[in-house]
């Protein structure tokens, strides 16, 4: 993937929702893990595309608080999948120029998985491009959880930044774009908070069909946004 132009500072954040991959195997007579095994490998390149364009924050949707009712075998590939790319990281922590980010309740996680996750937020800090990977993640949840924090420490009137001080994604600007893959146009419990203002572009493409062409094709799209917040 090569590209020829840069973003600029109206285009900081993008959010992915990755969906898609079951239908994308089941299209092909595959098992839907080949699908989550596939749409990894795009996840590798569209990161990487991002940041070549400029962008600094990038957020993907990788599993949800309501993907646990999937069946057993398919969340233990996506978790398997996860953990192969975790150890990738690891190895190429230098290299990747990406600087980890997990937001979700990690606690739910193999034991295993999560002191991975947590050391590799350690080890990428100083790296440039913020890449936040939601895991058990889900916006009711991460307002509550922000709630018994603030309760915890005996908050009574709250402000919108104390809640935005106690979400996963504290610190993080909120995504400027957010892109849905496979024709589906609704949120699925995603950023509900940060998402107030964001731009959204919906596209029928699989995820794990998504090429540089189809970034190329939201950032133009988001170019063509007027964004007012509530102005004239
Ligand atoms: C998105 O693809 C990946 C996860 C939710 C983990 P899906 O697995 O939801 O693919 P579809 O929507 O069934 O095609
Ligand atoms: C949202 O996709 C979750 C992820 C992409 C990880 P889903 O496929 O789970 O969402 P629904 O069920 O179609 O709303
Ligand atoms: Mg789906």
């Amino acid at each position: 993937m090569s590209n020829s132009y840069t973003v600029d500072e109206r285009l900081q954040h993008i959010a992915f929702i990755m969906d898609g991959n079951g239908r994308w195997a089941e299209r092909r007579g595959m098992p839907r893990r080949f699908g989550h095994r596939y749409g990894a490998e795009a996840f590798r390149k569209i990161v990487k595309y991002c940041g070549d364009i400029g962008i600094k924050y990038v957020t993907v949707y990788a599993f949800s608080t309501e993907n646990w009712s999937r069946p057993e075998n398919e969340v233990r590939s996506i978790m398997k999948l996860l953990d192969s790319y975790l150890d990738e990281c690891e190895k190429s922590a230098k290299d990747y120029n990406i600087k980890l980010r997990f937001i979700g309740d990690l606690s739910k996680l193999e034991p295993s998985l999560a002191a991975k996750a947590r050391r590799l937020e350690e080890i990428t800090q100083e790296n440039s491009l913020t890449l936040s990977i939601a895991i058990n993640y889900g916006g009711k949840d991460e307002i509550v959880h922000a709630f018994n924090n603030l309760a915890k420490k005996g908050k009574t009137c709250i402000s919108s930044e104390d809640i935005a001080s106690e979400l996963y994604t504290a610190g993080i600007p909120d995504p400027d774009l957010i892109v849905r893959t496979a024709g589906e146009m609704r949120l699925s419990n995603f950023l509900m908070w940060q998402s107030a203002y964001s731009e959204f572009y919906f596209t029928d493409t699989l995820w794990p069909d998504m090429t540089s062409k189809d970034i190329d094709k939201a950032v133009e799209e988001f170019y063509s946004r007027q964004r007012r917040y509530g102005k004239v």
